[in-house]
């Protein structure tokens, strides 16, 4: 299959209804979580993205049978499920480390690769690792792997996280519900996409209190058993909307966009000019004039998401004035302002600041996507570029973005995708 990418003639202002699928951050670790009890377990609300079926063939190496249809996923798990997952995979997604937690409590091992650093900067394990040496495993690191054991089973503990990530708080959280006795994780993670995958958990027969807060509490159970979920929906892919919406000057209606889980982003857009209101189920967004430029931190939620802060940066590019947007989650992810800046962009980079000069219009040029976000963030940029955008390795986009290109042009943009050869 050859490379594509999109196409974007700019200048349209986007108007009309879209729908949100189910959150590819929350969709990726619930299917991991499977792992926890053996027999089936469907997840409905599942988005249409290249990652669900990594994490699908993840599984099925790992002796699952996987049967997707059309937005749901039925995992089918051995009583003996294997415990390695190869670099080939893991290197594809990140959210491959997931099956970590779930592998050393249910199988009492695991060989998972690591998956290296990527485009937005390193992230590390260690976080992981000392957790589940804290529940009783032994876990290093060896030729590229994560090697934990836990022959015994593991035991509760009192653990606290110098920094709430949310991939350590889901694996302690998944190792943790299999635990013998109570674990506590301070200053955990309290995204969305967490509390759903607790409330998966807690469907599967596990005893979890504190979510959605900083501390949770697990007391370990013995055996869990398959359960039925439907995914929350996807806030990021609801606040990209939200802000093509903002950027365009247009006016879309997002059905299942839960205003609750992004409360920061849309008060933003609010003082950027836009006019955020509530629908029956869901958010809509309008917007009449230029966006006035917007200071913003990126911080773990409930703070501004790190996630966002692309599209942030492309707002400002054409607002009203003068921005500084600092980035405190990922150090690497403003690789992709260099490629704003080809369209025209005024924006200099200091460290983990951006400061960002608006100007009326960038002007259309080819650029590179370099992750699933800065992909989208340059998306709307080209949507708002005089003349013709070219967003090469789209295939990014399609990692996070169902239909991406095809919801855009339902909403009036002038987009195609092609082949880049
Ligand atoms: C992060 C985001 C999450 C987003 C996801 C996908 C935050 C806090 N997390 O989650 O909202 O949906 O990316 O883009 O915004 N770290 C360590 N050691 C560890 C684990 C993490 O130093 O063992 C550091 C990372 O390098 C990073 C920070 O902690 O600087 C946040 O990492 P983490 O929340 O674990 O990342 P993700 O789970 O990928």
């Amino acid at each position: 299959m050859s490379a594509e990418r999109f196409r974007i003639v700019g200048g349209a202002r986007l108007r009309g209804e879209v729908r949100v699928s189910g959150a590819k951050n929350s969709v990726l670790k619930l299917m991991a979580a499977t792992l926890l009890s053996s027999g089936k377990t469907t997840i409905s609300n599942v988005p249409d993205i290249a990652d669900v079926s990594i994490m699908a063939d993840l599984l099925t190496r790992l002796g699952c049978t996987v049967v997707r249809s059309e937005g749901s996923v039925s995992v089918d798990v051995p009583d003996v499920p294997g415990h390695r997952a190869d670099y080939d995979l893991v290197r594809k997604m990140r959210a491959s480390i997931n099956v970590l937690g779930p592998l050393v409590a249910r199988v009492g091992q695991a060989e998972v690769a690591l998956p290296g650093g990527d485009a937005i900067g390193s992230r590390g394990l260690d976080f992981h690792i000392k957790g589940l040496i804290a529940l009783g495993a032994t876990a290093h690191n060896e030729h590229g792997y994560v090697m934990a054991s836990a022959p015994h089973g593991l035991v509760g503990a009192e653990i606290s996280l110098d920094f709430p990530s949310v991939g350590a708080t889901e694996n302690l959280l998944t190792a943790a519900v299999l635990a013998k006795g109570i674990t506590t994780i301070d200053n955990a993670a309290r995204e969305p996409d967490l509390v759903d995958l607790g409330e998966f958990l807690i469907g599967m027969g596990a005893k979890i209190q504190g979510l959605g807060t900083t501390k949770l509490t697990i007391e370990g159970v013995t055996k869990l058993h398959p359960t039925q979920h439907s995914t929350i929906p996807d806030r990021i892919v609801t606040g990209t909307w939200a802000f093509a919406a903002a950027m365009t000057r247009g006016d879309i209606t997002i059905h299942g966009g839960r205003a609750q889980d992004l409360e920061l982003p849309l008060e933003k857009l609010v003082s950027a000019g836009a006019i955020v209101t509530s629908t029956e189920d869901g958010i809509r967004v309008r917007m009449d004039s230029r966006p006035k430029s917007i200071d913003v931190a990126t911080l773990p939620y409930p703070g501004f998401p790190t996630d966002l802060q692309p599209m942030m940066i492309s707002l400002n590019a054409i607002a009203d004035g003068d921005a500084i947007v600092t980035e405190n989650v990922f150090e690497g992810r403003f690789m992709f302002v260099n490629e704003l800046v080809r369209l025209g962009a005024q924006i200099n980079v200091d460290g983990h600041h951006a400061a960002i000069r608006g100007i009326p219009q960038l002007s259309g040029a080819p650029v590179a996507a370099t992750d699933i976000r800065a992909g989208a963030g340059l998306v709307l940029a080209g949507l708002v570029s005089e003349g013709t955008t070219l967003v090469e390795d789209s295939f990014h986009i399609d990692r996070g973005y169902p239909r991406f290109a095809e919801e855009l042009r339902a909403l009036g943009a002038d987009i195609t995708r092609e082949s880049a050869e």
